[in-house]
């Protein structure tokens, strides 16, 4: 299949979070299993010379937004079977950071018309547009019409993938034509409008042929407004066509039998390297050197979602027990500001360390013994991953793809600890009850790092899924057009509430936590099929 895969940010060339990530690693996947996959990005001024050096300029063209007619440049990368695409505009791109100007509307709606103006230019032919979180939003809305006028677009599909619905791009009405180039026509309840404003995510969500989200439990948590950020009502207007895939990891670039990265070497059958790097993790970070007590992490952006007010609220509790806690990340100022206090009050047993560094979280992922992340909200979160793939077992909060990654102690296959309630009661209690084990059962201890260890957490699995919806979408799954049943089409609601959730109350949550645990929710809404294989000028 033909793949243009859109994202704001891609690793290794630009990347703020896990979006980049998965946008670095999903393509590869994809290119492995035999598609021409294409990505295509903005070519900010943060993009290192090492990448600019490798680009090829292939053309430049006018990008029709509105009544502007911006200057488009693009540049080609290729690299491990995946051709890159960036777009050039200096007046766009050229600027300190990625997100937060204040003109980000324009710039991400520039980038968006550009995605569907790239095809003609290159004479290529997707079946599928990919388009990621709400900077991509207005691709799938422009397609809409692009589709029916542009020769290299009769019948491309869109699929949508929501990484994380707190960003959903809002912006005043008047907007509407003089800046996105839309006519009033878009303004209507199933498209981008939304009490009186424009909402793009939401104009995506109607506008795309699939959604998907990043993990299966997110994907039923949507309907919640908990979780969804008042775009409820939205998704599970279109629940039919959504569905949940799990992110995978690079199980390349986290590896811990790699030599050179970490301080030694190890593996799930001999895992006495984990002891040298848990000692090197002290020495860099100032903590006691001691093989013996347990080391608790945490490496994330420090903001509210990531429940490190349950974190700081909890944080004499925790030192209280013997442990040692390391810190790593920047954000909120109240929780960068906790934790510099609590370095000073547990000198050698808590390293706050407020800062971006991808070789200290190495080191800390695998030194550490304890892996903490109490998320309220997490649609995936990839850090639970690769604290497992390097021994070092999560305590979560059961939501999202902490759920679906996380089997809690006790249970068969059990590879970390978690907790239900938003809590931070309840979160120490189960961190209690992780290092209790530490202390008193080593060999137990194991078989929880040798189950996260030998988990598959590549994408095999998750690529295949997001081909299976790339078939759907444009129609040629034929084979499980039969099988299909509507019923099967419903995401998953979450088996628990948090809370405050609000649970609708013709729901069925068991039926659809059971599909979530055995990942055998597959088959699209006969309606939406019935609906792809009519659409226009199918492709070679
Ligand atoms: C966002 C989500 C995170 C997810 C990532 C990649 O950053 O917050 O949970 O893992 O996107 O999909």
């Amino acid at each position: 299949m033909n793949i243009l895969f859109t994202s704001s940010e891609v690793a290794p060339f630009i990347k703020t979070g896990g979006l980049a990530d998965v946008a670095g690693s999903l393509p590869k996947a994809l290119a492995a299993a035999g598609h021409d996959i294409r990505v295509i990005l903005p070519l900010y001024d943060g993009i290192g010379q090492e990448w600019r050096e490798k680009m090829t300029y292939l053309f430049n063209f006018h990008v029709y937004l509105a009544w502007r007619t911006p200057y488009c440049g693009i540049f080609e990368l290729k690299q491990d079977g995946v051709t890159y695409y960036f777009v050039d505009n200096e007046y766009y791109f050229k600027r300190s950071g990625l997100y937060g100007h204040f003109d980000d509307g324009e710039r991400f709606a520039f980038f968006s018309r550009a995605v569907v103006e790239v095809p003609a230019q290159l004479d290529w032919h997707p079946d599928v547009i990919h388009c990621n979180d709400w900077q991509t939003a207005l691709t799938p809305i422009y397609l809409l019409e692009e589709r029916t006028r542009t020769p290299q677009l009769y019948g491309t599909k869109s699929v949508f993938t929501i990484h994380n619905i707190e960003y959903q791009g809002r912006y005043g009405r008047g907007l509407l034509e003089d800046l996105f180039g839309l006519n009033s026509g878009y303004f209507h309840e199933h498209m981008v409008a939304y009490h009186g404003d424009i909402n793009l995510m939401k104009g995506a969500i109607y506008a795309a042929d699939y959604v998907t989200t990043v993990s299966p439990t997110y994907a039923g948590e949507l309907q919640y407004a908990f979780y969804a950020h008042g775009l409820e009502g939205v998704v599970s207007d279109n629940r039919h066509k959504l569905r949940g895939i799990l992110n995978g990891i690079d199980m390349d670039l986290y590896n811990p039998t790699a030599e050179g990265s970490l301080a030694a070497p190890y593996s799930a059958e001999d895992l006495s390297g984990k002891a040298a790097c848990k000692a090197a993790l002290q020495q860099a970070v100032g903590l006691r050197q001691d093989p013996n007590v347990p080391v608790i992490a945490c490496i994330s952006r420090l903001v509210d979602h990531k429940g490190f007010g349950m974190i700081t609220s909890a944080i004499h509790k925790i030192m209280a027990m013997d442990v040692q806690m390391v810190v790593l990340g920047t954000g909120d100022w109240n929780y960068e500001e906790a934790f510099r206090q609590a370095q000073m009050q547990y000198p050698g047993r808590f390293s706050a360390n407020i800062m971006y560094s991808a070789a200290l979280s190495t080191a800390i992922y695998s030194g550490a013994d304890l892996f903490l992340m109490p998320s309220i909200a997490e649609p995936c979160g990839l850090s639970q991953m690769i604290a497992m793939r390097y021994g070092t077992l999560p305590v979560v909060r059961e939501t999202g793809g902490l759920k679906d990654t996380v089997v809690p102690y006790g249970v068969p296959n059990d590879n970390g600890f978690s907790f239900a309630n938003v809590n931070p009661h309840d979160m120490v209690w189960v961190l209690g009850q992780a290092v209790d084990l530490y202390y008193n059962d080593k060999e137990r201890w194991q078989v929880l790092q040798r189950n996260g260890m030998t988990r598959d957490f590549s994408w095999s699995q998750s690529a295949l899924d997001y081909v299976q919806i790339y078939k759907w979408a444009t129609g040629t799954d034929t084979a499980s057009d039969q099988e299909e049943t509507p019923e099967e089409a419903a995401p998953v609601p979450p088996q628990e509430e948090a809370a405050g959730a609000e649970r609708p109350a013709a729901q069925d949550a068991s039926s659809g936590a059971d599909n979530a645990a055995s990942g055998t929710e597959k088959k699209p809404a006969a309606k939406k099929n019935a609906k792809s294989k009519k659409s226009a000028g199918k492709k070679k």
